[in-house]
């Protein structure tokens, strides 16, 4: 949700921590602040509305010189985006200063209690009532540490908290409880983010903090300590795995476009992943009664995939329910599997999902992307994707990763129970291994036809997506890829649900996008054309995204884009990079903020 960052040395610090937030604004990116500790232990603050970009410039972040401050990129939560609302926040005194992640339930309670005291507030955020309630119990115990570790006790909710104060000017204090945070450690300097990407230009040495510990932080050392008594933690220090040039634009206009275009590699490392780990997911759903896949936003469409792939391959239909609904539907015991899905792995209603499955004694599993984050920390078993940071808020080529080692972990169970042979399972492999380069070859051969389409269309307000079998979750997340990034209104479902009401739409404002299985998928092929000729009877615009055919037949499209001929194995994922291109190019001639849209968050860490 919000980017924090903190940066402990000897030195200037100013242009790495503006650095740091700019690396973390996919975040959020309302508005943003700094705090910093001067050589005399004074704060200064500079914040206000805007992206990191412009309140830099606006504020000239710049002049504040220091070796000791805290930063924070905003996607609003409590309290309107205005400049008072910005973090970091001041304590009364101006000795604190706050900057958090995350929602704290007993805010009102707290500033009540805190006003009474006589505290003023500036802002009508929650989070400036940690930075009250640090000073007024610095008031009463004198210690700085004693003073954080009593507020962080009376707050409900979820933080990542970060603190400096003119009264120990030489270290950060910060805290967790189901908001992620980390340190980054590195030679007479030390970083603190809430993920890797605030410091991975300067270190690949981290510590990952866990729920309800807080940290000291000098320049040189880093203290871990449990909450609830002050217990000192010990934790190995991980090496990362990224590097900041995976994070890099590299000539792409948009990180969207970039993270759609390492697709071929990303399908590479999917496959590379270890065999061991993937039959160890698939023993998981197979040893249990129940076998539950969740996911929410994208990751909800992924797992659906997910479902049709275990059907057909693995005969087994496992429970798809998107984490925001997962406590109200899911019916979970000892004899119950989950399989989460996650690019972040901190998003709060799948982390909220996989917590009330180990509260009800589920084996728990989860397909992440980040190393280090909760849900990779948590669960049994763990599958790091390894697609590289995805830096624009939209998902893509980290979807199409989990696809794929979903589609893996089904063949690997239809295996087992012997739905597949292994003969088959290798030939649906060595399809898998096709399918970077049939990628590479619609990037290279359709991109220019996809462009033209967009821009002739880009007049439309409404959009439908259908498609039906392993080709109607893909229509879905087609349909969300619309939405979040050109704000124009998307709908995907099955294309015989389309009869069943939504056809009473169709008329000239209204476009369709087919995803037609190659013809070999006899059935499910005639369907999906059925679907389209009622829409064509109608008059309604049909883009169809196709496969090249055997013999020539007049299909019932406006216009179609025919991809190569792919086996209906991978076919699926070869659609979504088409309608991943057509969501790119209609946002670009919308002129729409691609990489960061407007009201979204990479990761949304709150409920
Ligand atoms: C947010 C984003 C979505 C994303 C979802 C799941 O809602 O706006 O685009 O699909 O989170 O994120 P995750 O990190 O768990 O995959």
């Amino acid at each position: 949700m919000c980017g924090i960052a903190g940066i402990v040395a000897l030195e200037d610090i100013s242009a790495r921590l503006v650095q740091s937030i700019r690396n973390l604004e996919y975040r959020g990116y309302d508005s943003c602040g700094i705090a910093m500790l001067n050589g005399s232990g004074k704060i200064k603050i500079s914040k206000n509305i805007g992206s990191v970009e412009e309140v830099c410039e606006k504020e000239n972040f710049g002049r504040l010189k220091g070796s000791v401050g805290i930063a924070h990129t905003r996607w609003a939560t409590h309290g309107g985006v205005t400049k008072s609302n910005a973090h970091p926040h001041m304590s009364c005194d101006n000795g604190f200063s706050i900057a958090h992640n995350g929602i704290i339930s007993n805010h009102e309670k707290l500033r009540t209690r805190l006003k009474n005291a006589g505290h003023r507030f500036r802002s009508t955020t929650d989070t400036e009532v940690i930075v009250h309630l640090v000073e007024d119990w610095h008031r009463k115990v004198k210690s700085v540490e004693k003073a954080f570790v009593a507020a962080m006790r009376e707050l409900d909710g979820t933080y990542a908290v970060i603190l400096v104060t003119g009264h120990e000017p030489d270290r950060i204090y910060c805290a967790r409880n189901e908001s992620p945070l980390l340190i980054g450690l590195g030679d007479y300097v030390n970083y603190i983010g809430s993920d890797l990407n605030a410091f991975i230009d300067h270190t690949k040495n981290a510590v990952f903090m866990e729920d309800k510990e807080y940290a000291i932080v000098t320049h040189d050392s880093c203290i871990l300590k449990r909450i609830s008594d002050g217990e000192t933690m010990s934790r190995q220090v991980q090496e990362l795995m990224w590097d900041s040039e995976m994070a890099q634009k590299g000539g792409f206009p948009h990180y969207m476009l970039k993270e759609i275009y390492e697709q071929p590699q990303v399908v590479h490392n999917a496959l590379d992943i270890d065999p061991e780990l993937v039959e160890g997911f698939a023993r998981m759903a197979l040893e249990k009664k129940t076998l539950h896949i969740t996911g929410v936003g994208t990751t909800f469409y992924v797992s659906q995939i997910g479902q049709y792939y275990f059907s057909r391959y693995a005969g087994v239909t496992p429970m798809v329910i998107s984490s925001d609904e997962f406590r109200f539907l899911a019916q979970v015991d000892k004899d119950t599997a989950i399989i989460a899905v996650s690019q972040s792995g901190e998003t709060y209603d799948t982390l909220n999902a996989l917590r009330y499955g180990k509260s009800h004694h589920a084996t728990t599993g989860a397909i992440v992307n980040v190393m280090g984050s909760s849900m990779a920390r948590m669960v049994d078993q763990m599958i790091l994707q390894g697609s590289g940071p995805e830096i624009c808020v939209i998902s893509t080529k980290a979807a199409l990763s989990q696809m794929i080692i979903l589609a893996r972990i089904a063949m690997a169970a239809g295996v087992m129970n012997g739905r597949i042979t292994a003969k088959q399972a290798r030939g649906y492999e060595a399809q898998l291994r096709e399918l970077p380069a049939a990628i590479e070859n619609v990037l290279n051969e359709k991109s220019g036809f996809i462009h033209t389409i967009a821009q002739q269309q880009s007049h439309i307000k409404h959009w439908l997506f259908l498609g039906r079998g392993r080709y109607y979750p893909v229509a879905r997340e087609s349909a969300l890829k619309m939405k979040e990034v050109s704000y124009v209104h998307a709908e995907g479902m099955p294309s015989g649900f389309l009869k069943h009401g939504t056809i009473a739409l169709i008329d000239e404002n209204l476009n369709s996008v087919v995803f037609a299985p190659p013809e070999e998928e006899k059935e499910l092929y005639k369907l999906t054309l059925s679907s389209a000729e009622e829409i064509r009877a109608r008059d309604g615009y049909v883009l169809g995204l196709t496969f090249k055919q055997k013999k020539k037949e007049k299909l019932p499209f406006t216009e179609q884009i025919v991809l190569p001929k792919t086996p209906p194995f991978t076919a699926p994922f070869l659609q979504m990079v088409v309608a991943q291109l057509l969501s790119y190019f209609t946002a670009t001639t919308l002129k729409r903020n691609i990489d960061r849209p407007r009201s979204l968050a990479k990761s949304v860490t709150v409920a």
